[in-house]
């Protein structure tokens, strides 16, 4: 991480639909409004580790023209706290989840993706086990989420 760069970590459980969407979602948005940022992606639990992000929220996500190209699940480890500015959950577990782990004096950190603007929902729920239209109704919120979060970044940088 560049020293100066400001960063942001999207956290969800598996880490190959939510927040592997986010982060390509964002790196489209915030390159497309000049915002320089660092992003990551990594989940609360192991379960994938290594594996690319689940082909439904890439099928759904390519249409929308995101590139998924070279992400890998990894798992959130303690370090991310001291090397990211932004460390954003996807729903309410993962901010639970995420601040069990957290020192305490990095716990400003930790905040839920959809609380920086105008969100209908405050969470992204977990699409797994669901259907096709999960998947789109997730895109859905983290294109919204995204644009507030830039809005926020831009409203708060000097
Ligand atoms: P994600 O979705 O947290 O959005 O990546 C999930 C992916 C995998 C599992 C659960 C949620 N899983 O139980 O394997």
């Amino acid at each position: 991480m560049s020293a100066n760069t400001l960063s942001v970590l999207f956290v969800c459980l598996g880490n190959i639909c939510r927040s592997p969407s986010a982060e390509a979602v964002f790196k489209k948005k915030a390159a497309d409004q000049g915002v320089i940022i660092e992003i990551d992606s990594a989940g609360t639990a192991g379960y994938h580790k290594g594996a690319a992000p689940d082909k439904r929220a890439q099928a759904v996500g390519e249409e929308r023209g995101y590139s998924f190209k070279g992400l890998k699940c990894r798992k959130v480890v303690e370090q991310d706290f001291e090397k990211f500015d932004y460390v954003l959950g996807m729903d309410n577990e993962n901010v639970a989840n995420l601040l069990e782990i957290c020192p305490e004096e990095l716990q400003h950190k930790v905040a839920l993706f959809l609380s920086f603007g105008q969100s209908k929902e405050q969470e992204v729920p977990d699409p797994y086990y669901g259907g096709k239209g999960g998947f789109e109704y997730v895109l859905d919120l983290i294109e919204q989420g995204a644009d507030d979060f830039v809005q926020h970044l831009k409203s708060t940088q000097p």
